[in-house]
């Protein structure tokens, strides 16, 4: 194969590099384009255009293929906890036993929040959603904790990722507490990752919370399918407030504005949200597939989809098989999965949908997870963005050391008005 293409403009010819990632993947290296021909390229939503080389993440959309640091994510699903894949995903290998201890130290040592953040949550309009609250927050932190590490105090650097791995849970936990104006849960040192979280949201002095293994381990597999996902809209906006040498918190909490919203992060409510509408209006998916695939209407069916996975996204695969075991186990019925069920089989056999490769997304399912975990509504973004964190956290650290970084500055073609005079207001028609 060539390692070369060739661009011709105007009658001159030139030679575009090929370069090949380790899966295969090519892409036209156009770095010197513009300094060569004086051409930018235009792609609006960077559906091709790579912005990075990246070592973490890799997805085939064709094939449903999703893999972190080579793993595949079903073999995490099954095998790993979310703290390990966090750790994976983070330095790069599993830990070793004694890395993982030293690693449940650290994430355990750092779990708390300073008493005085707690001001700024009280301070909140009462119905605030916890999305807003956690981006603020999670830049707050930079007050508290001040001192960056530069990029050669490894150790300090360390410091920081398990910092905010360890408080966001305890944040977001915090958000919903104060939210019902119920005594903030501390975390505990003797639970595990997850488990500590659902401590600190549901435990009550008036109703002690009891540990179910099945939902912890059910949490485990959300956070782990939610760990990275390459270039999404979050994790490039992490990336990319990132380059301008902003600190690790401000960066994190433009990917968790990213993250909110309902095409990208918020869609685990928005499903929820349309299923039970569904539901209200008498459980007939038809007039939702009718106006989804109308196109004068702006609808969308919340959970199909994805701009990458042009098959099944290997996550919502995984989640649909959690959210069977977990409402068996907990001898549950709800109301909204027989529609989700009856919603997917309609919509997997409409020529709309097949034409146009729409199918199931990790959210699609997620929310009925969330749902029987004892997860509120506007929580589950939040619960993404904690899911999240390992891999905006890695993404950031790979472009942080990355000796090519460069600031982010897109280009653009203007198609505004033309030189013109300034016009005083008295001549002014
Ligand atoms: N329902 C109906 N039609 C859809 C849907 C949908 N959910 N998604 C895409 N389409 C249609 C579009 O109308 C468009 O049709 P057209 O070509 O006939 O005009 C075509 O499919 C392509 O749509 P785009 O918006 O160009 O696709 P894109 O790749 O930019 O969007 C996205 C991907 C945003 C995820 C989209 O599929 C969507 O809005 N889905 C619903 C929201 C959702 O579930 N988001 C979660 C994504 S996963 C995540 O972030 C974890």
């Amino acid at each position: 194969m060539s390692d070369t293409a060739q661009l011709i403009v105007d009658g001159k010819t030139y030679e575009i590099p090929i370069i090949t990632g380790t899966e295969g993947e090519r892409a036209l290296d156009i770095s010197r384009l513009r300094a060569d021909t004086g051409l930018i390229t235009l792609d609006p939503g960077c559906g091709n255009t790579g912005t990075c080389q990246s070592s973490i993440t890799f997805m085939d959309g064709e094939k449903g293929i999703l893999r972190y640091r080579g793993i595949p994510v079903e073999q995490l699903a099954e095998h790993s906890t979310f703290r390990e894949t966090a750790y994976l995903l983070i330095n790069g290998e599993l830990p070793t036993q004694e890395e993982l201890q030293r690693f449940s130290v650290r994430l355990n040592d750092h779990s708390l929040v300073h008493e005085d953040m707690r001001a700024f949550f009280e301070s909140y309009p009462r119905g605030t959603h916890p999305m807003g609250m956690l981006s603020s927050m999670i830049n707050a932190l930079r007050a508290f904790y001040p001192r960056i590490p530069t990029r050669s105090e490894e150790e300090e650097i360390n410091i920081t990722f398990a910092r905010l791995l360890s408080k966001v849970r305890t944040l977001a936990a915090m958000s919903y507490k104060i939210s019902l104006g119920h005594k903030v849960v501390y975390p505990r040192y003797d639970l595990s990752y997850c488990a500590n979280f659902l401590n600190m949201m549901f435990d009550s002095p008036v109703r002690p919370y009891r540990i179910d293994e099945d939902l912890v381990e059910a949490l485990n597999v959300f956070w782990i399918l939610h760990a990275d996902h390459e270039q999404n809209c979050s994790t490039a906006a992490v990336r990319s407030v990132g380059s301008a040498r902003v600190n690790l918190y401000a960066s994190i909490s433009a990917g968790i504005s990213a993250l909110w919203g309902p095409l990208h992060g918020g869609a685990n409510q928005a499903v929820i949200e349309m299923l039970q509408e569904i539901y209200d209006r008498g459980g007939d998916p038809a007039p939702f597939i009718a106006r989804a695939k109308d196109k004068e209407d702006p609808f969308r069916l919340m959970g199909f989809g994805h701009r990458v996975y042009k098959t099944f996204d290997p996550r919502a695969r995984i989640m649909e098989k959690v959210c069977n075991r977990v409402l068996k186990k907990l001898n549950r019925q709800d109301p909204l999965l027989p529609i989700a069920k009856r919603l997917e089989e309609v919509a997997l056999k409409d020529s709309y949908f097949i034409d146009h490769n729409l199918y199931p997304n990790v959210d699609f399912y997620a929310g009925i997870v969330l749902r029987a975990i004892g997860i509120p509504l506007d929580m589950f973004p939040v619960m993404f963005a904690i899911g999240r964190l390992p891999g905006w956290i890695a993404q950031w650290k790979e472009s942080a050391d990355d000796p090519k970084w460069k600031i982010h500055r897109p280009r653009q073609i203007y198609t505004g008005l033309l030189k013109r005079d300034y016009v005083p207001m008295e001549e002014r028609g």
